[in-house]
This record gives structure tokens, C-alpha cells and sequence, in this order.
């Protein structure tokens, strides 16, 4: 812990908190430690880490250091200053975001269970929950995104199939689709029906700048790192954020598993996160400009933008309840179908064409035969995900070199 306490904002703590100089020859930035194990002072300590590790003896000590798959001081480091953003009771990372998700699932769910999810969802954890979750004996039952997600839960909640829904999980907003659901209205749904299920978000698209799912009434907050948090496409990396409790069964998960993030990651995302608040506010800046520039040209048919939705609707609703921030994502469909769309696609030459998001180069992509192209057809046009729809997400560049260039690449 840093002298200077908690109470300060996450993006002052980032600088020092969870780590003491004076442990590493008064080093300000902590040093890397490339090191598997670590030695034991007396057989008798290496004894008492191994209870604790195992959860056969409480200790109110930090966890000694054993071995670098069950912790490490990049690990706890970090994880200390993550769990600032949501302040959460603790936090975990993961070699990936689909490391988190997994082992989190994983961790949650018995044989018999089902997970009840909005779609759309990221590709990743789609599959896994319909073509690997059932190789446990878990099912996959999924809803709607958006507004009317919540009132779907309670209905399978209520019905026979409902029976044994361990986890409730929500990607809001919606990838590429960019709706949101209501958590925290998610949430009572879930305490109402009398459920025991857990409300699990994925909060890789605003998060955690701009929507903390834990003080809205999520039990566990997961992320793909590699995305906004990491920030520089340079890394892959997953957390998840959540209760004491709950990290610690998952982490038991993460120790067999071994899905821990590796040292050197924890220490680029340690670096990254000091600049996380700036990046994600002057991106989702640029964000808006962009999307206001499509919303009025004639060779787009509709921009979906948590900015872009309308005054008074159902989502604006929803958006008040947990935003604090449209984000930097949007998708935005052109006249001209698919055509059109890798014609912009292949015109591109300030955006990258390469798929991804959150770093601080500008992303562009096609949903329908990229990310998203292992969807169902019939379940891509209920989602929305037609042949002219292109996902954009905005980095740090000017907004109106973007803006010049996405006018070069429709004309
Ligand atoms: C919303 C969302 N969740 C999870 C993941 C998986 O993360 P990773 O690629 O870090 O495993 C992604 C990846 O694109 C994503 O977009």
C-alpha cells in the first residue's frame, strides 16, 4: 500500500500506489521481475505460504511469494492499482481477455449449470459458451442485447430452462452493434426472481473510464486488457474485478490453469494505465467529432454511437443510469453494401485496416466477415451486422486528419 491512502482520484493513484521505492533501491517506477520462484526464509514460512495459497489457513499477511504462476509482484501490483477504477475489492489478470472470461466461467460453473448472455457478443466468447461450455455439460441460453435484455432474463429465469442459470453474462454496450443493457435494472431482475445467478459484464468497451458495472450492481467486472487498458496495441491481456471472495475462487482457477498475465505484461499495462484516463477521454473527444461527421454525410446510412442514440430514448435511459462517456467505438453502415464497404475499407490510409480496438492508432474493420464472421446469418441481421457495416475505433490522432480521411475513402 502507498502512504498516501485510497481516497485519491485512480489516475493520481496510478503513479505509486501499491508500491513501495524503497523495496527496490528507491527505483520510482517498480522494477520487472523475471523470476519463476522465490526463496523461502525458513521451511516453516514456505510451509504457512502454501496453506494460504491453498485456503487451508487464513492469514491477515500479504500472501507470501511462492512461485510466479500463483503470484508475483507484477501480478499484485498491478492488481492493486486496477482495482482502484472500479473500486472493487480486488482484481485478477489474465494472459487474455478470453483467459479471464473462460476461467472465470470456468470457475463459476458445474456440470448442469447454464449461462443465460445478451447477443450480440465477441466472437470468442460466443464460441465459447455455445460450442465449449456444453462439453462440460454447462448450456448456453442466449437473449437480446438492449433494453428489453432485462425483462428476456427474467422470463427465462421464471421458465423451466431457467432453472440452474449459475451466471447471467452482459457485453454492454453491445459488440459491434454498440447497444446497451441495463445493469443495474439486470441486476434486480436477477434478485427479484429469487435466482442465485451472478451478473458478470464485459466491460471492455467503455470500461473502466467511463462504466464501472460494480457500482451499478454487477458481481464481476471482466475486461479484455488488450483493448482500452492496454491501450497500444502491443499487448493482449484480460482482468476481472469483483468481491474478495469471488476473486479468490476464480484465482484458484487462474493458479491451476495457469491463464496468469505474464511479468513483463503486467509491467506495459502498469505503464499504460497512467495514461488511461487522458487517452480514453481525448479518444472518445476525436470519437464524437467522427461520429457527428458521418451522422450528416449522405453515403452513410446510420452511425451506431452511444453519442449518436436519441435524445428521450430507451437507450439515452440507459446510458444515463451507467455512462459517464460515449467511448471512442462506433459502427457505421454505408450505402452500397459490401461493396462500398471495403471500398472505404481498402481507401483507408490514416485508419488501420486491421481489427481490434482501443489502441491508439485508429481501427477500422467489417464485422460480417472479420470479427464477427463466425455468427450465424440469420442471428448477424437480428444484430444488425448487414454487409455495409464497418466498426471504426478512433485513437489519438487529429480529428480532422480522421475526418479528411474517411471523406477521401467515401467519396
Ligand atoms: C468485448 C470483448 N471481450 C473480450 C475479448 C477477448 O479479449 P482478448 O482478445 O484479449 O482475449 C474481446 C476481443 O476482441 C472483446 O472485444
Amino acid at each position: 500500500m502507498s502512504e498516501i491512502g485510497t481516497s485519491l482520484a485512480p489516475e493520481t493513484l496510478m503513479m505509486r500506489h501499491g508500491y513501495n521505492p524503497w523495496w527496490s533501491e528507491g527505483a520510482v517506477k517498480p522494477p520487472l521481475f523475471l523470476t519463476s520462484t522465490f526463496l523461502f526464509k525458513t521451511a516453516e514460512d514456505g510451509e504457512e505460504f502454501f496453506q494460504v495459497a491453498l485456503g487451508k489457513k487464513e492469514s491477515n499477511k500479504t500472501q507470501g511469494l511462492i512461485y510466479s504462476r500463483l503470484n508475483n509482484p507484477e501480478l499484485e501490483i498491478l492488481e492493486e492499482r486496477l482495482k482502484l477504477w472500479e473500486d472493487a475489492e480486488k482484481a485478477s489478470v489474465f494472459a487474455s481477455g478470453m483467459a479471464a472470461i473462460t476461467t472465470t466461467l470456468l470457475a463459476l460453473c458445474k456440470p448442469g449449470d447454464a449461462v443465460a448472455y445478451t447477443v450480440p457478443v465477441y466472437g470468442g466468447t460466443a464460441h465459447f459458451l455455445k460450442d465449449m461450455l456444453p462439453q462440460f455439460n454447462v448450456r448456453a441460453l442466449p437473449v437480446a442485447a438492449g433494453e428489453d435484455a432485462p425483462g428476456a432474463i427474467a422470463r427465462l429465469l421464471a421458465s423451466p430452462e431457467g432453472a440452474g442459470v449459475k451466471v447471467v453474462f452482459v457485453e454492454t454496450p453491445s459488440n459491434p452493434s454498440l447497444e446497451s443493457t441495463g445493469i443495474s435494472e439486470m441486476r434486480e431482475i436477477i434478485d427479484r426472481s429469487g435466482s442465485k445467478a451472478l451478473l458478470v459484464v464485459d466491460n471492455t468497451m467503455l470500461g473502466p473510464v467511463f462504466q464501472q458495472p460494480i457500482r451499478h450492481g454487477a458481481h464481476l467486472s471482466v475486461y479484455s486488457a488488450t483493448k482500452f487498458i492496454g491501450g497500444h496495441s502491443d499487448l493482449i491481456a484480460g482482468a476481472v474485478m469483483g468481491s474478495a471472495a469471488l476473486i479468490s475462487e476464480i484465482n484458484v482457477y487462474r493458479s491451476f490453469l495457469g491463464t496468469m498475465c505474464s511479468p513483463f505484461v503486467c509491467w506495459q499495462i502498469m505503464r499504460s494505465l497512467e495514461t488511461l484516463k487522458i487517452r480514453m477521454e481525448s479518444q472518445a473527444r476525436c470519437a464524437l467529432e467522427v461520429a457527428r461527421y458521418l451522422e450528416g454525410h449522405p453515403g452513410v446510412q446510420k452511425v451506431l454511437y452511444p453519442g449518436s442514440v436519441k435524445p428521450g430514448s430507451r437507450q439515452a435511459a440507459i446510458q444515463k443510469t451507467q455512462l459517464s462517456g460515449f467511448g471512442s467505438v462506433m459502427s457505421f453502415e454505408v450505402r452500397g453494401g459490401k461493396k462500398k464497404a471495403f471500398e472505404v475499407l481498402n481507401r483507408v490510409k490514416v485508419a488501420h485496416l486491421a481489427v481490434s480496438l482501443g489502441g491508439t492508432e485508429t481501427l477500422i474493420e467489417h464485422p460480417k466477415t472479420m470479427t464477427h464472421s463466425e455468427m450465424d446469418d440469420a442471428l448477424m441481421s437480428q444484430c444488425g451486422i448487414t454487409d455495409g457495416l464497418i466498426r471504426l475505433s478512433v485513437g489519438l490522432e487529429n480529428p480532422a486528419d480522421l475526418i479528411a480521411d474517411l471523406a477521401q475513402a467515401l467519396a
